[in-house]
């Protein structure tokens, strides 16, 4: 099966190229099944129905989270009950909601799950531990295909990660710090990037204005970001190719420009 991933969708920004270039690639790559982190898309602070409605209607099949899940609270209550919406697994029992969806690709079970790190996000579970945890016991219910959404600051945290999961699922992507990186691998039979990067403004600070994050350095004083209505946008995403063992035998990175020629990165395979 191929499966597209999305990185951290930011604002409406993210939302309109999506609309434009998604259905486009599906056509183009045969991807059967599109992921994304929606976390950001109502205006870089959650997600809103409305918003969660367009962007599956744009092609998404599933939206994982992060540390901004909960930013539009009553929406996120309401998506996490009626829309294949996920917040990160490793946020306490009692918390609404899920990490973890099975769906059906092609005939096959595909299992996704969503993880927040530790360094600089909400008090959380050990995401490390809850890993194994879940994905033992995906691996004794016989399913194969499993995606992880990692959504951590920290670089060794992925990377920690990747070395803990690596041969047992099919795909760990990281996001969050809306810059993407460059190390694609597929080691084992597991894809891996440290972080896909934003979908959304490109020109700014993390798909927001810069006013305001500048302002707040240079004088230490607060403010509210926004996402500009009007910017140069870049959509990123990464379409992997998975075996019926559930490996990762093949995986590129797409980095779409609104104004400029597509770039087109693939995986290190070791
Ligand atoms: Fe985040």
């Amino acid at each position: 099966m191929k499966i597209a991933f999305i990185g951290d969708i930011v604002g409406r920004p993210g939302r309109r190229i999506i609309k434009d270039k998604l259905s486009g690639l599906i056509k183009e790559h045969g991807i059967d099944c599109v992921i994304a982190n929606g976390e950001n898309a109502s205006h870089g602070f959650g997600l809103t129905v409305k918003n969660c409605d367009e962007l599956l209607a744009s092609g998404i099949d599933v939206i994982t989270g992060g540390n901004h899940s909960w930013d539009k609270k009553k929406d996120m209550l309401v998506l996490l009950e009626s829309h294949p919406v996920l917040r990160p697994d490793n946020y306490p029992s009692e918390v609404p909601g899920s990490g973890l969806k099975i769906i059906e690709v092609n005939g096959s079970k595909l299992a996704i799950i969503n993880l927040m790190g530790l360094f600089c996000m909400p008090q959380v579970l050990n995401p490390f531990t809850h890993a194994l945890e879940l994905v033992d016991k995906l691996n004794q219910d016989g399913i194969k295909n499993i995606f992880v959404d990692f959504h951590a600051e920290s670089t060794a945290e992925k990377r920690i990660m990747m070395q803990i999961l690596q041969k047992k699922v099919s795909a760990i992507c990281g996001t969050h710090t809306h810059i993407g990186t460059d190390d694609l691998e597929i080691t084992k039979g597991t894809f891996y990037v440290t972080d896909l990067g934003l979908t959304g403004c490109r020109d700014n600070v993390i798909g927001m204005d810069a006013k305001v994050p500048v302002y707040k350095a240079l004088t230490g004083m607060g403010g509210h970001f926004d996402v500009p209505s009007s910017c140069k946008t870049i959509m990123q995403i990464v379409i992997i190719d998975i075996d019926d063992n559930g490996d990762a035998i093949d995986a590129i990175k797409v980095k779409l420009f609104n104004n400029k020629e597509n770039i087109v990165s693939s995986a290190v395979i070791n």
